[in-house]
């Protein structure tokens, strides 16, 4: 069978975004319409995932609250005749089996994807940061993309990959491909933010990746490197260091990544979400145009 688990770490502590995050997880602010998480279980779905394992931490209930199913709510909408917001809800009923479990400890994204191993075992399995959408409303299968290649190569680690202006390698895990660079490329190293002079590409890790379960004996041996954290980035170098198979897929043009992992990247994509909706971002587009011309 193919691999249809993910996991989903939601746990960080989010500081960036204070004070909004400071009783609310920041995988739960609205881009457009939708919170966060729901646009990366939406993107999740249509790449086939059906069984979801979200690493969770303090003051994350509200993400779970989202993803159950409301019968007090769906009954006041029915009865009340709210035909167009009871099909807001149709989420609730994908088919996709929900698992939580909680990181006690914040010892980064590394040690909040150990989280899972009781819970994964000795699968393959991706993981997709709650705190980033792929392309504009999350339409992107950048993930069955990357579960064709690890099965089809039979490889150990496939990352996606975002080029970005080499001003700012300096923020990201950069790639060290093998040999040319096409939309698949062999994976022979991960620099953790290079200078753009010693960078060896721009393309810059993005947010989604698939695993082999050899993933979790890396993490367990890996020390915390900066910020006292376990990084995730790490434990794939080990894997690579020791002739583990890797793979990146560049995302295309049309499946740019959001981050929403600080303001000027949240602005950006609620913006953008906001602007490509349907019934209000026409509206918008001009006032945003009146406000810019006064200015
Ligand atoms: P970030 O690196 O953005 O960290 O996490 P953060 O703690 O959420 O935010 P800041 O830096 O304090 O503003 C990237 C992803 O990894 C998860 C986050 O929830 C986010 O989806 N994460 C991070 C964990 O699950 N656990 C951690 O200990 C750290």
């Amino acid at each position: 069978m193919s691999i249809d688990i993910a996991v989903v770490p939601v746990a960080g502590l989010g500081t960036r975004l204070l004070p909004a995050t400071k009783s609310q997880p920041k995988e739960m602010l609205p881009v457009g319409r939708k919170p966060v998480a729901q646009h990366v279980v939406d993107e999740l779905a249509l790449s086939g995932i059906r069984r979801l394992l979200f690493i969770t931490g303090k003051g994350k209930n509200s993400i779970e609250n989202h993803f159950d199913i409301d019968g007090e709510l769906i009954t006041y909408l029915r009865q009340t005749g709210r035909e167009q917001e009871l099909a807001e809800l149709d989420f609730e009923r994908q088919e996709m089996e929900y698992f939580y479990t909680r990181q006690r400890r914040q010892l980064g994204l590394g040690h909040a994807v150990l989280c899972a191993r009781p819970l994964v075992g000795n699968q393959p399995f991706v993981v997709a940061l709650g705190d980033s959408v792929i392309g504009l409303n999350a339409e992107s299968d950048i993930v069955a993309r990357m579960v064709e290649q690890f099965e089809r190569a039979d490889a150990d680690v496939v990352v996606a990959f975002e080029e970005v202006p080499w001003d700012d390698v300096n923020r990201y895990g950069i790639a060290q491909p093998r040999g040319p660079v096409d939309d698949v490329f062999e994976l022979e190293r991960l620099v953790e933010k290079p200078g753009p002079t010693e960078a060896p590409s721009n393309l810059a890790v993005a947010a989604r990746y698939v695993l082999s379960p050899a993933i979790f004996e890396k993490l367990a041996e890996t020390a915390p490197g900066k910020g006292d954290e376990i990084q995730l980035t790490d434990a794939i170098q080990l894997i690579l260091e020791n002739g583990g198979k890797g793979y990146g897929l560049r995302l295309r043009p049309n499946e740019r990544r959001f981050d929403i992992g600080n303001f000027g990247s949240y602005f950006r994509a609620f913006t953008e979400f906001a602007l490509a909706d349907p019934k209000y971002g026409p509206g918008l587009r001009e006032f945003i145009r009146s406000l810019v011309k006064e200015g």
